[in-house]
């Protein structure tokens, strides 16, 4: 069978689409998420030939495809409130709600299930397919089993060509891991697949969550398992791959040290360099703190490795946390939940604007018995201690040389806070030395037995910390109570306050960069429970 190349923006090729669909034909389209291997779902012969070409186990049941909200109830037996709020808030997007399924729906798409999973894409061609196409479409992502989700058209032609009608490029896929499958038929939503949409984001629309352990952990074949596509070794490079779990520094370094002539290393793109590509393939997904960068990208990075010759690949592992238990979750499977942990400690980041309350974190942190790190104590502590460092910094400013020799604080303090490239000069002369103290301290820490040490650092992102951390906290309040505690604390007026506030990074900064966000609108109880329960998830995710 010769596969026709489709292009996704072409009415004429979207119409050809639509009918080779309702001829019972196999179509691949561009979803946001991951092409899919589409047809009909309300055809068996034509659902048939899916698993035909996927070389799909036939216990596999497939999502099936809806352009509007009216397409759902004729599939479904009901529909709760909370799936209805899911899907207003969620649809058309990257979440896939599992249902009962209705009559309608042939036992072939839902492999014999009584319940239906159910999406509605947001990809302007995938919808405009199904419209052409008059039905719903089932449609599993469109690699042979075993392979990589493709993300772009040739991904999908290397592994279909030949055995289905036709493929509709449409580029890049943006969000490049599957939707996040959520069963909605018990009492409490359970999230079976992590993807772009958050457990986090769920819970805030419903109040309650639940996870699918099998996201975690392998789940063997005795236990009962919610979602069959889980006990399959998915997205599995043909190379055996181990992932280094940790702070981007440390599994860097413990990759380097293990690399062999032959490996391939998949890694963050500040480490690239870090790598002897002599020795064999190194290849990048993103940087470290950038979820949706390394969603993008990793599928594709799996399939360019795997088209090597390498033996091995080394991976560094994704921080497990909001979007980025999705990219976890898929290297983690690709790697059988094979995993190294090089350190012996885990260290937490904790970081936010003036005022947001970081030292209030840290206080929790030390009673819950974590070892803390205060950068801003370490600055204070080299500055009186260091003579070099103290000798550099009085050598680009003067004006702030105390009586007894040592560095004025406050003057530097009034110094720098007026004048931004004051500023920057201070911190390029401070951080180094400052980071450098800080990694010797968790150095003496780890040896002394610590298992858990946090680091309080207001510029944690800034001074290139965030790569000693295995997760970031960030610390966020509201900009009054913010202001009010900044007054207070360093008896400033408040148009100093905030003058000094608008100098920073606002709340989306950490919003998109941390790891784990922590809201403190001043009642300590409140933090520490919150602190607690985040910990604990985080500690199961690390650990
Ligand atoms: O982003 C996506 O979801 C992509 C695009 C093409 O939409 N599709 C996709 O399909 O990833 P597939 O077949 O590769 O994965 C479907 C997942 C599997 O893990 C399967 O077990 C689960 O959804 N699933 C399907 N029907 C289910 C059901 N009735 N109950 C529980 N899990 C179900
Ligand atoms: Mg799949």
């Amino acid at each position: 069978m010769e596969t026709l190349m489709l292009n996704a923006y072409d009415n004429e090729d979207i119409r050809r689409a639509g009918e080779l669909l309702r001829q019972g034909g196999v179509v691949a389209i561009p979803t946001e998420t991951v092409y899919g291997l589409a047809a009909d779902a309300t055809s068996g012969t034509a659902v048939e030939r899916i698993f035909q070409a996927k070389g799909r186990p036939q216990d596999n049941p497939m999502i099936v495809h809806i352009a509007s909200m009216e397409d759902l109830p004729p599939l479904v037996e009901q529909v709760s409130p909370a799936a209805e709020k899911l899907a207003r808030l969620f649809w058309p997007g990257p979440l896939t709600m599992v249902f009962r399924k209705s009559g309608r729906v042939p036992e072939i798409v839902t492999a014999g299930l009584d319940t239906v999973a159910i999406r509605m894409p947001q990809h302007p061609s995938a919808r405009a397919v199904i419209e052409a196409a008059q039905a719903p479409l089932a449609a599993p992502s469109a690699n042979r089993s075993g392979k990589p989700s493709p993300t772009e058209a040739r991904h999908v032609m290397a592994d279909m060509k030949g055995l289905i009608e036709a493929v509709v490029d449409g580029g890049e896929c943006e969000v490049g891991v599957e939707s996040t499958v959520v069963d909605m038929t018990g009492p409490v939503a359970r999230v079976l697949r992590p993807g772009a949409v958050t457990p986090e984001q769920i819970r805030q629309a419903l109040g309650r969550v639940e996870v699918d352990d099998a996201v975690f952990r392998k789940v063997d074949d005795s236990q009962p398992v919610r979602s069959p596509g889980m006990k399959y070794r998915h997205y599995a490079p043909r190379a055996p791959l181990t992932l280094f779990v940790g702070a981007p520094d440390v599994t860097a370094r413990a990759i380097e040290q293990e690399m062999q002539p032959h490996d391939a290393v998949l890694c963050f793109d500040e480490y690239h360099d870090f790598y002897d590509d002599e020795k064999g393939p190194v290849r990048t997904y993103g940087p470290s703190s950038d979820k949706q960068a390394q969603a993008h990208q990793l599928f594709a990075a799996l399939r360019e490795l795997d088209e090597t010759s390498c033996q091995r690949i080394l991976a560094q592992a994704p921080r497990p946390f909001g979007e980025g238990l999705a990219v976890s979750n898929r290297i983690q499977k690709a790697a059988g939940f094979e995993t190294v942990r090089p350190a012996k400690a885990v260290v937490a980041g904790v970081t936010g604007t003036s005022g947001s309350g970081k030292s209030s974190v840290g206080a929790c942190l030390r009673d819950m018995g974590w070892q803390v790190i205060d950068a801003d104590l370490v600055y204070h502590q080299l500055l009186m201690l260091d003579r070099n460092l103290t000798a550099t910094v009085l050598n680009q400013f003067p004006q702030v040389a105390g009586a007894d020799g040592n560095v004025d604080r406050k003057a530097l303090g009034e110094i720098v806070f007026e004048d931004r490239s004051a500023m920057r000069r201070l911190n390029a002369i401070t951080h180094p030395a400052v980071k450098r103290e800080i990694l010797r301290r968790i150095r003496v820490l780890t040896s002394q037995g610590c298992r858990r040490i946090g680091l309080d650092v207001p510029l944690l992102y800034e001074s290139g910390l965030d790569h000693v951390c295995d997760f970031v906290v960030g610390v966020v309040a509201p900009e009054p109570a913010r202001e009010e505690r900044i007054v207070r604390r360093d008896g400033i007026s408040p148009e100093q306050a905030r003058a000094r506030l608008a100098a920073q990074p606002d709340r989306e900064f950490y919003e998109a960069l941390c790891d784990i966000l922590i809201e403190n609108d001043g009642d300590r109880q409140a933090l520490r429970q919150s602190l607690e329960q985040e910990m604990a998830q985080a500690m199961k995710e690390t650990e």
